[in-house]
């Protein structure tokens, strides 16, 4: 096989190394494209460019595979817990138990969000969306963690790392528990990292907290799914933010934004909120099959479809078990499963989906859970994001020790030509 790619162009020929991935995937390597022939290339959407080269994450979308590090996703929400995956995705290797231990230590010297954050919080108008909230919270932060921003050091680097991997799950608390009108609290440095998590959520003012394990299990099996997917639009506007060397916090607060979109993380709550439309408009699941068939209609089965995944989407298929256990363990019976189950099955047999291969995404059973769970609709997303907290964190880390240059794409300018300046009265 050639390791090279031709390109003629006007009688000029010019060569193009080929690189090649550990999992074989081929890319013309076209870091002289410009200089060599005074083109740059056009692909809206990026659907078939590589923005970097990347040991964290391998995902093959025709085969259903992903893998953290050269784990598969399967054996990971199976073995493995949150944390440990955490340290896998930003440091390489699974931890030893000392390893673990000390980064659990680390974050948990960390856990306290100064007490003037609160104020900005208060600041918030209860209806405030909580991924708008916890994208401010996360930039808010750097006020009061200044030092977070130089990372020119490992240590430095570690020290922003096990900061906001600590700071992170109290705001994402703080956030929820002033949608729910709740006093704003801390965590307990005694528990596991999920389960803290979820006492600093769901602990009641007037009660002891109990631990519920179901609920903290699929928590944590949920938050490892979520934890990384390579180059897509959040993390890379993690890296591309990353890249002008402003930060990881400023970085992650820009993520969140991108996270927030329903064509990307806000699926999740997208899902939700259709479902729960078809079952007030009497679960004719049909007639929104329908609609999502129609070009005229800009309707879409949310939680359907995705750039990568092309056959199935291998974390949806954990999840869809998982909403299966959960709820069964939990006693609860919600006709909103029965509905998803039964979009699915027939989106699974429609020749438009077929068509297209869209298959249901993370996002389409995962809402499902997070009801069960107690978590209101509106921060669907923020949990998407807490589960994403350590894949966008090792994304970032290996973009600046890589020491990549500042993201700058090109484009093709089709506006006007130059022209004179017409002045107002003669407009
Ligand atoms: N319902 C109906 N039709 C769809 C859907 C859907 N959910 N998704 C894609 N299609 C159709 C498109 O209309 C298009 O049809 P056409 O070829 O006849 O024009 C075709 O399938 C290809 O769709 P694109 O939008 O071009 O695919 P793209 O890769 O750009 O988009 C995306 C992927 C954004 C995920 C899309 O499938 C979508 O909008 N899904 C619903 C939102 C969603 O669930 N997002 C979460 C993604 S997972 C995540 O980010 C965590």
């Amino acid at each position: 096989m050639s390791d090279k790619a031709i390109l003629e162009y006007e009688g000029s020929r010019y060569e193009f190394p080929v690189i090649k991935g550990t999992e074989d995937e081929l890319a013309i390597d076209i870091k002289t494209l410009r200089a060599t022939t005074g083109m740059v290339t056009i692909d809206p959407g990026y659907k078939n460019t590589g923005s970097c080269e990347s040991a964290i994450t391998f995902l093959d979308g025709e085969k259903g595979i992903l893998r953290y590090r050269g784990y598969s996703i399967e054996e990971l929400a199976e073995k493995a817990d949150f944390l440990e995956v955490a340290y896998l995705l930003i440091f390489g290797e699974l931890p030893n138990k000392e390893q673990l231990a000390k980064f659990h230590h680390d974050i948990k010297e960390e856990s306290h969000v100064d007490e003037e954050m609160k104020k900005i919080l208060d600041g918030f108008p209860k209806a405030a969306h909580p991924m708008g909230v916890l994208s401010s919270l996360t930039s808010a932060l750097i006020a009061f963690n200044p030092s977070s921003v130089d990372v020119s050091s490992e240590s430095a680097m570690y020290s922003s790392i096990v900061r906001i991997l600590a700071k992170f799950p109290v705001l994402v608390a703080w956030t929820m528990r002033k949608k729910k009108g709740l006093p704003l609290d801390y965590g307990d440095d005694t528990l596991g990292y999920v389960e803290n998590i979820h006492k600093m959520m769901f602990k009641r003012p007037n009660q002891e907290y109990k631990k519920d394990p179901i609920a903290i299990e699929a928590l944590d099996k949920l938050l490892i799914l979520h934890a990384d997917h390579e180059q897509n639009c959040s993390t890379s506007t993690v890296r591309i933010v990353g890249s002008s060397h402003a930060g990881l916090f400023a970085s992650l607060s820009a993520g969140i934004s991108a996270l927030w979109g329903p064509l990307h993380g806000g699926a999740n709550q997208a899902v939700l909120e259709m479902l729960e439309a078809i079952e007030a408009d009497g679960g004719d699941t049909k007639k929104y099959m329908a609609k999502a068939k129609d070009k005229d209609d800009p309707f879409r089965l949310m939680g359907f479809g995705h750039r990568v995944y092309k056959n199935f989407d291998p974390r949806a298929k954990i999840i869809k078990k998982s909403a299966d256990d959960v709820l069964g363990n939990l006693g609860i019976e919600d006709p909103i499963l029965e509905i998803a189950k039964g979009l699915e099955k027939e989106a699974l047999e429609d020749q438009y989906f077929v068509d297209r291969k869209l298959y249901p995404n993370v996002d389409f059973y995962s809402g499902i859970i997070y009801r069960a769970l107690g978590i209101p609709t509106e921060m669907f997303t923020v949990m998407f994001a807490l589960g994403r907290l350590p894949g966008w964190i090792a994304q970032w880390r290996e973009m600046r020790l890589r020491k990549e240059p500042i993201g700058r794409p090109r484009q093709i300018y089709i506006g006007e030509n130059l022209r004179d300046f017409v002045p107002l009265e003669k407009r």
